[in-house]
């Protein structure tokens, strides 16, 4: 089974590998490497059992993943005790195109579409869907303040953002229970974010861990060749303190068992 670690001081523990699940609703306007078709019923089924039977308990949506929300209401019924249920807030994913509403109202909207839509009455994490503008985000709309009221309401247990910056990291660690960030074999700079967030106890979740899949499996420039580069990356960042757990995004049975294994 997987380890577990905190996430920061929510009170809540998480598998060391989170399922991400952009490639369940959506595969219009990805950066993927190749095309995919979109696993039906069954598969999608197949696939989340065989998480869950390892020992991953973090599952990772979004508004902005096509339908994987709804899917996802409908493939946990009668397992929701056993997830932890991350989405998020801000980007709106219509007609093969994103908007962004970072608004108070939106927000709130936003968030009772998603109880519905997961068919829950507490959602375990919420995030800000960054679009880039961290700071601006943080400092000018309210969503943050959105979102504590509505964590207060006993409809989320922890609040924080998915962020796209070294300055919007820091800045939402100091107001957030979680922050989630890039790190991959090719992206090392929000790191710092990752030491922050462990000094003040608020938890990491690592997006993007193989580089929405352009890190794997082949060798890495510079790196030994017989090293998988799947094993190389989960070494350096579980290596961090900090670190609760790396959201990959897989619909591939066997993905998911090598990177369990590479772990
Ligand atoms: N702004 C945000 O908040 C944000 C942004 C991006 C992502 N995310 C979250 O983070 C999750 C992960 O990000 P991501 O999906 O962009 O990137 P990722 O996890 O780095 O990579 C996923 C890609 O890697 C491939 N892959 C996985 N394991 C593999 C293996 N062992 N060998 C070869 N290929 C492998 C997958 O293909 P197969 O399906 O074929 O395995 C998929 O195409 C997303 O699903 C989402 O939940 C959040």
């Amino acid at each position: 089974m997987l380890p577990k670690r905190a996430l920061g001081q929510t009170g809540m523990e998480v598998s060391l590998l989170g399922l991400g699940t952009v490639k369940l609703g959506r595969n219009q306007g990805v950066k993927y490497p190749k095309s995919f078709k979109i696993p039906d019923d069954k598969e999608a089924a197949t696939l989340i059992a065989l998480a869950k039977d390892s020992g991953i308990n973090l599952i990772d949506t979004a508004p902005a993943y096509g339908n994987s929300e709804e899917r996802l209401g409908t493939l946990l019924k009668g397992q929701r005790q056993d997830w932890l249920i991350c989405t998020k807030v801000g980007e709106e994913f219509i007609n093969g195109e994103s908007h962004f509403d970072f608004s108070p109202e939106h927000t709130r909207r936003s968030v009772e579409r998603s109880l519905r839509r997961l068919n829950t009455e507490v959602l375990d994490i919420v995030l800000i869907h960054s679009d880039g503008n961290d700071e601006e985000i943080l400092q000018r709309h309210g969503t943050l303040q959105a979102l504590a009221a509505l964590k207060k309401a006993g409809k989320i247990r922890a609040i924080g953002m998915s962020t796209k910056t070294v300055d919007g990291g820091l800045l939402a660690a100091e107001q957030s229970d979680v922050v989630m960030i890039t790190w991959n074999l090719q992206h090392h700079t929000e790191i710092p974010v990752a030491d922050y967030c462990h000094q003040k106890g608020v938890g990491v979740l690592i997006k993007k861990a193989l580089a929405s899949g352009h890190a794997a499996p082949g060798p890495q420039p510079g790196s030994n060749t017989s090293t998988d580069p799947v094993k190389q990356c989960f070494d350096m960042m579980f290596a961090h303190p900090g670190v609760s757990s790396a959201i990959v995004g897989t619909i591939s049975q066997k993905h998911l068992r090598s990177n369990i294994g590479a772990i």
